[in-house]
């Protein structure tokens, strides 16, 4: 029977600890302070930043709403961004993707000052990751190590498989896997002998974005099982790209869809919050 590796617990776990390090802070006079900008009104946007919201009020971090209209320039976020750069009661930027047509993404996204670079998104932190420097890490990969290492899942000597090689999630974990001694390969859509590297993986990570997608004769008996997937089905339903109930009897820990990496995101963005906090601020 496989351990069910529950993201709402070890969730709420760091949000407590996080929320006892704001506390912390907070007696020092220093109030941690994340700016959220959304442009536009993306239905899924406004979910996430009023759930980023929600976040920081319960772990006592202060954030400020920044939502500018859809038909906004560049040189209006630009110049918003360097202002909240300026800003300094400001800690973590954090503008919501995707971003509208008219403006340049990596344009907007490298004005961010590093230091306050929360996702982990820019090329100076997931730089710093490659060449084993200190940094901000992206949160969804950073929620996938800790889930693993408060399941006391070792990564160190394993043969790991990420499927997806996305900025956000595959090619920073991959990276993680790496630093923590891992054998890693990443597979991808051009990938020839795909059965046979899953049947091979001692730890699977699925970030492909396609539902039900790893089947139980694809793993290995005893593997360990990350799905970063968050397939929307017709009914309303939510699958993973790993199809659950199938490969359940056959692996030894998988994460479930809902309530396995996704809370873990959120997290990880407050533990990065607190974390700039106390870096700029010392
Ligand atoms: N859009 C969807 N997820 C994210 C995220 O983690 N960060 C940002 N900035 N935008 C997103």
């Amino acid at each position: 029977m496989a351990k069910i590796i529950d993201g709402k617990v070890i969730s709420a776990q760091i949000r407590k600890e996080v929320k006892h390090e704001a506390e912390t802070l907070a007696a020092r006079g220093i109030r941690a302070c994340l700016a959220v900008v959304q442009v536009g009104d993306d239905p899924a946007s406004s979910v996430y930043v009023r759930n980023k919201h929600r976040a920081c009020a319960a772990c006592g971090i202060k954030s400020l709403e920044f939502h500018l209209s859809g038909n906004s320039s560049q040189e209006e976020l630009l110049s918003k961004i360097r202002a909240l750069n300026a800003q300094e009661d400001v800690d973590g930027i954090l503008v919501q993707l995707p971003l509208p047509k008219q403006i340049d993404t990596d344009r907007i996204m490298s004005a961010i000052d590093p230091a306050k670079d929360v996702d982990g998104f820019l090329p100076e932190n997931l730089g710093r990751l490659v060449i084993g420097q200190e940094g901000f890490l992206p949160c969804t990969p950073a929620g996938i190590l800790e889930l693993l290492k408060r399941s006391r899942i070792s990564v160190d000597g394993k043969d790991c498989l990420v499927l997806g090689r996305s900025n956000i999630v595959g090619k920073p974990v991959a990276l993680l896997m790496l630093r923590e001694h891992a054998t890693v390969t990443i597979a991808h859509s051009h990938t020839a002998n795909l059965s046979e590297l899953m049947r091979r993986a001692d730890i699977i990570i699925a970030a492909v974005g396609r539902a039900d997608f790893v089947k139980s004769t694809d793993v290995k008996e005893g593997a360990v099982v990350i799905d970063v997937g968050i397939n929307r089905m017709e009914d309303g339903s939510l699958h993973g790209d790993v199809d659950f109930a199938d490969v359940f009897d056959r692996v030894s820990a998988i994460t479930p869809v809902p309530g396995g990496v996704g809370p873990m995101t959120i997290a990880m963005l407050m533990k990065n919050c607190i974390r700039a906090a106390c870096a700029r601020r010392n």
